[in-house]
């Protein structure tokens, strides 16, 4: 409805009918006018009338016989019921068989235009509720998150159940099966999913910064804190807060980010103000931290604060049938960013697609794809265009001294890893700051 409604006066006394008039086009309304109920109701076929004055009484068809008559033609309309004081009785009646609101006579012009205003605003609230509703049904479907397989089954069936909760949940599997999706659809599917969900990859810092990342700080708690910054507790507020690579955490983050979660109040890196937060905690990693437990790299009472519900994804090797449908939804999204026509999957090298180990799960088979439709250019990705057929086709061009043999290594492990440092360094087997300093020496650069 638009803010200013187009108004049909149905009365049987002309000189209510025209004074009716005067006052609302005055207002700027476009106002029709009808002295009988049929007449109203002829009008109300032919044209839009979105809020109706209807005298109650009136000879022939009243006011009542109307209204449901009204009601029929456009259910839509808000009709205000006009009456004297003696029938007030009969108006509440037309109120029960759904009159938004009536008018004593006599009344002034200011008692119409509040009750207009009023119309207006609940069919903006309405509509406005309307569409919240059908986000919402949009995102219940998790239609991001693709999963045949009884497991993934399984965790749709969990995020169902604990999203609207305030449970935290610990998420874990392997790198690339799919974390980040589940902690965005447990927010999405949650009463906080109007507000922020701010996520906080652990593993990508180092203490003193990840400290200042989560909690903030004040003007010159250290040096070049030259403003207050808020930190990501701070911004979660209301929402969910998702710290990704939990188990990548130093021993004493682990206990301040332990007394936050106990307290559910912090304080601002250099200030004294504690502050306190509304915030749901989802946590994901790829590590195993019961192990980490028994080496002491992890608290055991973190861990437990953490794991109220945890939800484990498997790896994509042990859900082959979740295997073609993603390879299908990658290719899909992909010839999307490359500007392509989709193109289809040979059946032999979907078999290959099947049959591959994935140590890099479905991030590695969103590259795979990427790099088969790049490669390949046709009208099908074949056997041949992806990298496990068999033969090896960079091999005979190796470079034979170590040092570039070493970058290309590099090189190769980070793109997996996305340019994850954290991880990359892991799977290198080496420290970050080892991979940081190689990568300073080799010049390797993303892209
Ligand atoms: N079930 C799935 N359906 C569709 N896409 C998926 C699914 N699982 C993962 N992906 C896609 O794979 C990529 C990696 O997923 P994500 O970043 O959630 O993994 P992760 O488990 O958080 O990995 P890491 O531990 O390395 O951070 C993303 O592009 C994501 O959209
Ligand atoms: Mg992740």
């Amino acid at each position: 409805m638009s803010k200013m409604p187009r108004i049909l006066v149905v009365d049987d006394e002309e000189a209510m009918r025209e004074s009716l008039n005067d006052w609302l086009k005055e207002d700027g309304y476009e106002v029709g006018l009808a002295a009988g109920g049929q007449e109203a109701i002829d009008m109300v076929r032919g044209e839009p009338w979105e809020v109706i004055l209807l005298d109650l009484k009136m000879p022939g068809m009243d006011g009542l016989e109307t209204l449901k008559h009204l009601k029929e033609v456009r259910p839509d309309a808000e009709i205000l019921m006009m009456t004297a004081y003696a029938t007030v009785d009969t108006a509440v009646q037309a109120m029960k068989e759904g009159a938004f609101d009536y008018l004593v006579k006599p009344f002034d012009p200011d008692e119409i235009e509040i009750l207009i205003k009023k119309i207006v605003k609940q069919k903006e609230l309405i509509l406005e509720n309307i569409l919240l509703r059908k986000k919402l049904e949009e995102r219940d479907q998790f239609d991001e998150i693709i999963g045949k397989s009884d497991a993934m089954q399984q965790i749709f069936e969990l995020i169902k159940r604990v999203a609207p909760t305030d449970s935290t949940v610990l998420i874990t599997g392997e790198s690339g099966t799919g974390k980040e999706l589940i902690a965005q659809a447990i927010h999405g599917n949650s009463g906080r999913c109007y507000m922020p969900l701010i996520a906080v990859s652990c593993g990508a810092l180092p203490e003193s910064l990840l400290e200042s990342e989560l909690f903030g700080y004040e003007k010159g708690a250290f040096t070049g804190a030259e403003h207050t910054k808020r930190g990501r507790f701070e911004m979660a507020h209301g929402g969910t807060l998702f710290l990704d690579e939990i188990g990548d955490i130093s021993l004493k983050t682990q206990v301040d980010l332990l007394r936050v979660l106990q307290q559910k109040e912090f304080s601002r890196l250099g200030g004294e103000e504690s502050i306190e937060v509304d915030v749901r905690i989802l946590a994901a990693t790829n590590r195993d931290l019961e192990k980490a437990i028994i080496e002491n790299r992890f608290r055991k009472d973190l861990f437990y604060r953490l794991n109220v519900i945890s939800i484990h994804v498997p790896p994509l090797r042990e859900r082959k049938e979740d295997i073609p449908p993603l390879a299908k939804a990658s290719v899909r999204k992909c010839c999307l960013e490359l500007n392509k026509d989709e193109v289809n999957i040979a059946p032999s090298a979907m078999k290959l697609l099947v049959d591959y180990d994935w140590p890099g799960n479905v991030r590695e088979l969103e590259n795979v794809i990427e790099r088969a439709l790049v490669i390949g250019g046709g009208k099908e990705i074949a056997a041949t265009d992806l990298p496990f057929t068999g033969r090896e086709p960079v091999s005979e061009q190796l470079p034979k001294s170590l040092k570039a043999m070493e970058k290309i290594h590099i090189e190769r492990v980070i793109e997996e890893a996305d340019w994850n440092i954290s991880r990359a360094a892991r799977e290198l087997g080496i420290d970050r700051q080892t991979l940081y300093n190689k990568i300073e020496k080799y010049e390797i650069k993303r892209g």
